[in-house]
Formats: C-alpha cells, sequence, structure tokens
C-alpha cells in the first residue's frame, strides 16, 4: 500500500490487539446492533417465523454485501446469536478444496449457521458443492478415482449459509440465486454513528462530551468500524495530553494530529484526489491508472478508497473511468 493508513479499513486486521478490541465493542444482539433498520426489521420476521414453525425448518441462506466496515461480520453474529444457534465461521479463500468444504459441512448439526465471509473468493470447484449442499442440503462427493470412481450424495442437517461480500458484482450468478435474503449494507447516518461512538465510549469507561462525539461522528467515514477507531485514537490522545475526558478541543487536537479532516478524509484520500487532478484535470481515469498513481492494487481503490468518496460525490463512476467532481475540488482547495 502507497501510504500507511490511520483510518485504514482493510477488510482482515492482522493486529491481534485491533481483532481482540474489535470482538470487545462488537454487538451481538439486534438491540446493540444500532441502524439498518430494514435489514434488521426483514431479519427479525424471519427468525420469528421460523421460530414459531419449529417444524425442523431453517432460516433462509442470507447473503450480505457492502463496503467494508459496516457491519457484515457483526450482523452474523447478531444472526446466529438471535436463533440461539451455533456460528461457524470461514472464508472463502480458506476453503481450499471440495473436499475441506466437505468436512466443513458433514461436520455442522441441525440449525448451525455457518458464516463464510469473502465469499466472492471461494473457488470454482469449492461453488459447486456449495450450490446444492445450500439448495436441498446434500453433497454430491466422488469417491475414487478413474472408472471405479462413483458419485455418491449425502444427507447433511439443515443450517443456514450467510455469505459476506465487499463485492456482489464478483459473485457467480447461481450463487446469488441460492441466498433467500440478499441485503445491501448502507452507510449509517450520523446520529446512528453517534450513538456508536456513545456506546463505545461508554464501554471504554471513558467520558465524551455530546458536541465532541458529533465532531468524531462527522469524521468517520459513516462507518462504524472507523468510528469505534477513532474513538480510540482520541482517547489514547486525551489520556496522554489531557485528563482523559474527551472534548471538543481535545477531540479537534487529535484529529488534527491523525490528518484527518472535516469530511473524514486522510492523507491518502487526498493524495490520490490530487494526483488525479493533477495528471488528468477533470478527464475520466481507469482504476488500474489511479492505482498504478497510488501505488495501490486496483482492489484496494475499488474497496477501500472508493466506495465512501462515491458516497460523499467527490468521485463519479462513468463508463471510462473515474472522475474527480468539482465539489472535491472545492474540498481540496479549502484544506490548503
Ligand atoms: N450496527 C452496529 N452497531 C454498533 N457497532 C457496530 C455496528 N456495525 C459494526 N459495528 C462495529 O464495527 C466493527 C466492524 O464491523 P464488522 O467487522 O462487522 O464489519 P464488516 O462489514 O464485516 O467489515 P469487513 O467487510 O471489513 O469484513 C465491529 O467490530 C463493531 O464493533
Ligand atoms: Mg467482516
Amino acid at each position: 500500500m502507497g501510504i500507511e493508513r490511520i483510518i485504514d479499513i482493510t477488510a482482515h486486521s492482522d493486529d491481534p490487539v485491533e481483532q481482540a478490541d474489535e470482538i470487545s465493542l462488537r454487538p451481538t444482539c439486534f438491540n446493540d446492533y444500532i441502524g439498518q433498520e430494514r435489514l434488521k426489521n426483514n431479519l427479525k420476521i424471519a427468525i420469528q417465523a421460523v421460530k414459531k414453525r419449529s417444524d425442523g425448518t431453517t432460516l433462509d441462506h442470507v447473503l450480505l454485501y457492502g463496503p467494508p466496515g459496516l457491519g457484515k461480520t457483526t450482523m452474523a453474529n447478531v444472526i446466529a446469536h438471535e436463533m440461539e444457534a451455533n456460528l461457524r465461521i470461514t472464508s472463502g479463500p480458506a476453503i481450499e478444496r471440495a473436499g475441506d468444504l466437505a468436512s466443513i459441512l458433514t461436520n455442522l448439526q441441525d440449525g448451525d449457521v455457518l458464516f463464510i465471509d469473502e465469499i466472492h473468493r471461494l473457488r470454482r470447484a469449492v461453488e459447486e458443492v456449495l450450490y446444492s449442499a445450500m439448495e436441498d442440503f446434500k453433497l454430491d462427493i466422488v469417491i475414487g478415482k478413474g472408472p471405479a470412481a462413483r458419485s455418491v450424495r449425502l444427507d447433511l442437517p439443515k443450517f443456514t449459509v450467510i455469505g459476506a461480500t465487499t463485492r456482489t458484482g464478483a459473485l457467480a450468478g447461481p450463487l446469488r440465486d441460492r441466498f433467500g435474503i440478499v441485503h445491501r449494507l448502507e452507510y449509517y447516518q450520523a446520529p446512528e454513528i453517534e450513538q456508536i461512538i456513545t456506546r463505545t465510549a461508554n464501554i471504554l469507561n471513558t467520558q465524551i462530551h455530546p458536541e465532541a462525539t458529533a465532531l468524531l461522528a462527522a469524521r468517520s467515514r459513516l462507518t462504524p468500524r472507523i468510528a469505534n477507531r477513532l474513538t480510540k485514537r482520541v482517547r489514547d490522545f486525551a489520556d496522554v495530553n489531557g485528563d482523559g475526558i474527551i472534548d471538543v478541543k481535545i477531540a479537534t487536537q487529535a484529529l488534527q494530529l491523525l490528518e484527518i479532516d472535516q469530511c473524514g478524509l486522510d492523507p491518502a484520500d487526498r493524495n490520490m484526489l490530487e494526483l488525479m487532478l493533477e495528471n488528468y484535470g477533470n478527464r475520466p481515469v481507469g482504476l488500474s491508472t489511479i492505482a498504478a498513481l497510488t501505488g495501490d492494487e486496483v482492489s484496494t481503490i475499488e474497496d477501500y478508497y472508493e466506495p465512501y468518496l462515491l458516497q460523499l460525490g467527490f468521485l463519479e463512476r462513468t463508463p471510462r473511468g473515474r472522475k474527480v467532481t468539482p465539489k472535491a475540488q472545492k474540498h481540496l482547495a479549502s484544506q490548503q
């Protein structure tokens, strides 16, 4: 990655401390899961219906998609908790062969929830085994090799797959069709992010003034993961440079130090927009060209930079590439 990002939103942080923190802040039931009301309402009804029926049917498979850090993994945990079901966690790249998936599936129990993160990265051969497993809870496997090979069908327990992906476009149509509930997670409203920050400060035992909460919320890219990270960074700053209480003054100073501006952009975002403007002005720039400019992977640009900049109206997607909008130019000029 070109510049190390303070508000790095990479999907899977390797830092164990950070992971532990995410777990301790992660809501486990609908009541603690703030926002995404439409999704929650749909799921609540679906879950209640399944519980009421009690005829051995399970919750439809659920596909959650949307930008990183909006609460897909968290929602998978909440669903399993609300279903009072066991949650098994795996991910697309972790399942290397069809046999790996077969062993995961045969070890499930009735009612279990299987969470497959980054489901768009499943290998083709694995995906095909998953289709029939999801459709009729059967596992088709081939035993033996060559002329002696024969195919057998095994019955599987009734389970629910929850798939998560940052890109639905990358998901094969037939796989997508196996999900009964498909939902895009939206960016949060500012008041929802404020609620999340308040909740987090509470869990961290930190006092925060309401104006400081609003200030942090405005710079959190409408994303809970970033709201939590900023809250923790600002709390550290308040502990070192103040009396531990987060007020507007401390929050402003901390954000200045982190170089996060009023729109939540960090130096890497601003650098990308500036490079695009310097080299291409108002003309559209292809994704691979942007990646070459910043020294990032195309997928990093697509998954981490672009969604929020599009949401802000700072980038525009055209058939010939991405354009920096006048709104973004105005913002950049105000930062000089
Ligand atoms: N609705 C919410 N209410 C409160 N906190 C939330 C909510 N959604 C997410 N969070 C917090 O944000 C953190 C990141 O969420 P999560 O890991 O679920 O995102 P994700 O969508 O799975 O991201 P990725 O695509 O990177 O895997 C969680 O640890 C949790 O603390
Ligand atoms: Mg996740």
